[in-house]
């Protein structure tokens, strides 16, 4: 079984989304094997988003995700990597289909209100990043 990292970011945790978005995934049969409540610092957010450090959006990127308190959660299931980057939808939202978590509750890049791994190796490290291995119940 595949394990990927969700994020609900600070946008989404401030509008209170977090319910509907777990319940989402639950929904469809992925198990929420990890979860909590935190404020990441700018270290994390960095290795976090570490693919993207040459961007022109990187530290606005590293400042909002900093900004507040974000949920943090690991989702197991078959295929969870890709099941959930289809549940939510295109990184722009002016493309994001409805019926996807952005389509239906986000207008703007910046505040997309939600993150999940792109890949395996990508969803290991980025539970690293976030998660001691005691904290996975499995
Ligand atoms: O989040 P996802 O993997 O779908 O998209 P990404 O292309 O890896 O970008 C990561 C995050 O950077 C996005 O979710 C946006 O929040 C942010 N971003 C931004 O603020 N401005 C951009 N031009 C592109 C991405
Ligand atoms: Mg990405």
């Amino acid at each position: 079984m595949e394990k990927t990292l969700i994020l609900i970011k600070p946008d989404g945790v401030a509008r209170s989304l977090t319910g509907k978005i777990i319940h989402r995934f639950e929904q469809r049969g992925l198990n929420v094997v990890a979860l909590k409540l935190l404020t990441v610092s700018k270290a994390q957010a960095a290795a976090h988003y570490d693919e993207h450090k040459n961007q022109p959006f990187f530290e606005n990127l590293v400042g909002f995700i900093t900004s507040g308190p974000l949920v943090a959660m690991v989702i197991k299931g078959e295929n969870a990597v890709k099941v959930s980057r289809a549940m939510i939808g295109s990184a722009n939202p002016a493309e994001a289909q409805p019926g996807t978590i952005r389509g239906d509750f986000a207008t703007a890049l910046q505040y997309n209100v939600i993150h999940g791994s792109d890949s395996a190796a990508s969803a290991e490290r980025e539970i690293a990043n976030l998660f001691k291995p005691h904290e996975l119940f499995e």
